[in-house]
């Protein structure tokens, strides 16, 4: 086969200087840079976790695992890939996470956009970076909301196989609550959708109720309170797992610190625990219980 002509080979530019290639943004990121990383102890100390000092002990002592495997001390992480976990919780390692907690008044509801064009939760916090509610709280009901960035932190808090605890101050009428009706409340009560799990409840002033739940069903201290013949006419969330605050004022917000985030993630269990969610029927067995 004859040679075809080739087309002449287009000039060769010469690279500019990297400095002219950061000006115009167009500079590629250093291979050796990428694939050393950041030092795991050094991004650790970064999220809260204590002094290098400590996060070197965590590694050594093999608490820290990164994308599964047991790290060693010396490690480098890229904290925008790698899945980095302490005693089995991951641990946000990501640039551009933020954790805000609200304080919800009323009238407010807790998503990102209203059909009704009633104010949202995410009015008051910053726009950007986007942030999500993590969970739910009625239009009517006041009290703390955590929203963030953070998918996976959101998920451990809201899926009932981790039961962090959410904790309700709750006015009812008629007053004051019977304790034939707090034992109910506190065995579980029976729902249309099914049973509800045991709660803590105590009534430190006539027609106050002090609710501890772990399941957050769709109203469900508003329906337990019903069903046990007591109307709720103010309910204000005051804990979600580790943290309450009582200086926030309704409609005020503010960033968690790294020590609460960290916090936040303990509470919910590095093995999962079957949900204590009795079944229909579970009633009976469990109220003849002593306790
Ligand atoms: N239970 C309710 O009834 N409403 C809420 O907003 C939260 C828990």
């Amino acid at each position: 086969m004859p040679n075809r002509p080739q087309p002449p080979e287009p000039p060769q530019q010469p690279e500019p200087p990297l400095w002219e290639q950061w000006a115009a943004g167009t500079a590629q990121p250093d291979d050796g840079a990428l694939r050393d990383g950041e030092r795991l102890q050094k991004v650790l100390a970064q999220t809260g976790y204590g002094s290098r000092r400590v996060c070197e002990e965590l590694i050594t002592a093999g608490r820290v695992t990164v994308n599964g495997t047991v790290a060693i001390l010396g490690a480098r992480i890229d904290p925008e890939i790698d899945l980095v976990e302490v005693d089995g919780r991951p641990v946000p390692v990501r640039a551009g996470l933020v954790y805000y907690l609200l304080n919800k008044p009323t009238g407010v509801v807790s998503t990102a956009k209203d059909t009704h064009g009633r104010p949202t939760v995410v009015d008051f916090v910053p726009e950007e970076p986007r942030v999500y509610p993590v969970g739910r709280l009625d239009a009517e009901t006041e009290g703390l909301l955590i929203l963030t960035n953070d998918g996976e932190l959101t998920n451990r808090l809201t899926h009932p196989k981790f039961g962090v605890e959410k904790e309700y101050l709750a006015n009812v009428e008629p007053a004051p609550v019977s304790p034939r009706a707090l034992r109910t409340l506190r065995d579980g009560v029976e729902l249309d959708d099914g049973l509800t799990a045991p709660a803590r409840v105590s009534q430190p002033e006539p027609g106050l109720l002090r609710i501890t739940i772990h399941e957050g069903r769709n109203r469900q201290v508003r329906r337990m309170c019903d069903a046990v013949g007591h109307h709720v006419i103010r309910l204000v969330r005051v804990r979600i797992g580790p943290l309450s605050d009582r200086r926030l004022a309704p409609g005020e917000w503010r960033p968690l610190d790294a020590a609460e985030v960290r916090q936040l993630i303990n509470a919910t269990p590095s093995e999962v625990i079957s949900p204590d969610v009795p079944k229909r029927g579970d009633l009976k067995a469990r109220s003849s219980r002593p306790g």
